[in-house]
């Protein structure tokens, strides 16, 4: 890495100039440093949306939108999907490199024995309504975790941060899992140290009084491998909000709990749940037609749930491993699901479309995870808390190295105000 390069910025209208460096990193495009921009000029920068903006240096997650490239820690995100497991990627994207045998152990036993919740934070589901969504008790239980662990929690100790990484991965399943069962009725599951992780979650989730679970080992394979391809992706809008509020000082329950509502929302990881009941509106592959007309029109809202990305604009390398995973999972499991065959239409119109093709909108990592999740059982209403859980390990990453980088501030945007000018308060109007 180098920060020799200077841009100079003279601006006229004031005579006042800056020397702003440019910084480079291991990949990726030089990032002009404008940290001084204002001091020397008086001027903020405007990016609306970040398109332009580099909000941190990070070592965790690199990815080439344009060349469809998404490296965890320097490993092609391919060979990990192919070599790796969701609990190894986890250690690999907490600590920079992947675990020999003995740190994998002791890891997977720390998660291991960390997966239970407390018995009172139990009685926060009966608080919700049946029908809440699980991403509402999702989002308020994880936060409620720091009213348990909040107060001998030092943020500033990487011990104690060590500890709430494993907490949070170790029992966001557990917590997962309680929110499906809450909403169907079942009786809540303790989890079993005997399963590995992703079993483990499948049992809390299925298991019935009633009669023995058999766990179908393709379903384990196929959600660990959806684990790992959602675990992390730099700075996205969940993992930009766990930054955000991790930068005041927060603590870590309360900062994933942030990012687990921005992930909520639909152009996010809410797209899984907004995917498939699209594919169910649309219904058959002869109604496609009719939908990408409707994607296309500006004077309706409708967009084509699944497809574009904001930095993939070329293909997203986790929508081509997943969409072959897809038809692997369907015919292993023996699911003949014909939303599959409106996703196919679908994808195969949109990619021969001038509009998206132009746009460069491509399938993205949502766009066939939810046929998968729905292939396993799992209901719409929780493909985002699926996500979450994922996504927890590369969260608590971010929240890390955060915490690890010398100077870090509080996050601060600055804004363009297009309020009214100065006025005085009229006379006689009280
Ligand atoms: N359907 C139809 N048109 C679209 C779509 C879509 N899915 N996505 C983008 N466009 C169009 C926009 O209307 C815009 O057209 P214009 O240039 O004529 O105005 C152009 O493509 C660029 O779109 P933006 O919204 O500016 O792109 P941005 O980078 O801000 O948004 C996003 C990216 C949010 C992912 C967007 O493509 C979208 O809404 N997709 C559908 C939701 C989705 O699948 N989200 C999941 C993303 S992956 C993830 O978070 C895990």
């Amino acid at each position: 890495m180098s920060d020799a390069k200077i841009v100079n910025l003279v601006d006229e209208s004031n005579k006042r100039s800056s020397q702003l460096p440019l910084v480079s990193g291991t990949l990726g495009p030089d990032c002009i440093d404008i940290a001084t921009l204002y001091k020397d000029t008086g001027h903020f920068t405007y990016d609306p949306g970040y398109g332009s903006t580099a909000s941190t240096k990070s070592a965790i997650t690199y990815i080439d939108g344009d060349a469809g490239i998404l490296l965890y820690r320097g490993y092609p995100i391919e060979q990990l999907a192919e070599k790796s497991n969701f609990l190894e990627t986890s250690y690999l994207l907490l600590n920079g490199e992947l675990p020999n045998k003995q740190q994998f152990s002791s890891f997977e036993h720390d998660i291991t024995h960390h997966t239970m919740m407390h018995e009172s934070l139990k009685d926060f589901f009966k608080g919700f309504h049946h029908d809440a969504h699980p991403m509402a008790i999702l989002a308020a239980s994880v936060a409620s975790l720091s009213a348990f662990y909040h107060d001998d929690l030092n943020v500033d100790d990487p011990a104690d941060r060590k500890l709430a990484a494993v907490r949070l991965i170790a029992k966001m399943p557990t917590i997962a899992a309680a929110c499906f069962r809450y909403s169907v009725g079942w009786p809540l599951r303790y989890p079993r140290n005997n399963l590995e992780y992703v079993e483990r979650f499948l049992h809390m989730m299925f298991e019935v009084p009633s009669e023995p679970l058999e766990l179908n080992p393709v379903a384990a394979k196929a959600l660990d491998l959806l684990f790992i391809l959602h675990a992390d992706h730099e700075q996205n809008a969940s993992t930009s909000t766990v930054r955000l509020v991790g930068s005041t000082g927060a603590n870590p329950y309360a900062s994933i709990a942030a990012g687990i509502t921005a992930l909520w929302g639909p152009a996010h990881g809410g797209a899984n749940e907004a995917v498939l009941k699209q594919l169910n509106e649309i219904g058959s592959p002869d109604n496609v037609e009719t939908a990408v007309k409707r994607a296309k029109d500006k004077n309706d809202s409708f967009r084509l749930m699944g497809f574009g990305h904001r930095v993939y604009k070329n293909f997203d390398p986790r929508a081509k491993i997943i969409r072959e995973m897809c038809h692997k999972v369907l015919n292993e499991l023996g699911v003949n699901d014909p939303l599959l065959d409106v996703a196919l239409k679908l994808e195969e119109a949109a990619l021969k479309d001038d509009y998206f093709v132009e746009r460069k909108l491509y399938p993205n990592v949502d766009f066939y995870s939810g046929l998968i999740y729905k292939a396993l059982g799992i209901p719409t209403e929780m493909f985002t808390v699926m996500f979450a859980i994922a996504r927890t390990s590369g969260w608590i990453a971010h929240w890390i190295e955060q915490h690890e980088t010398p100077g870090s501030r509080i996050g601060r945007p600055r804004q363009i105000y297009i309020g009214a000018d100065t006025r005085d308060y009229p006379s006689g109007k009280r």
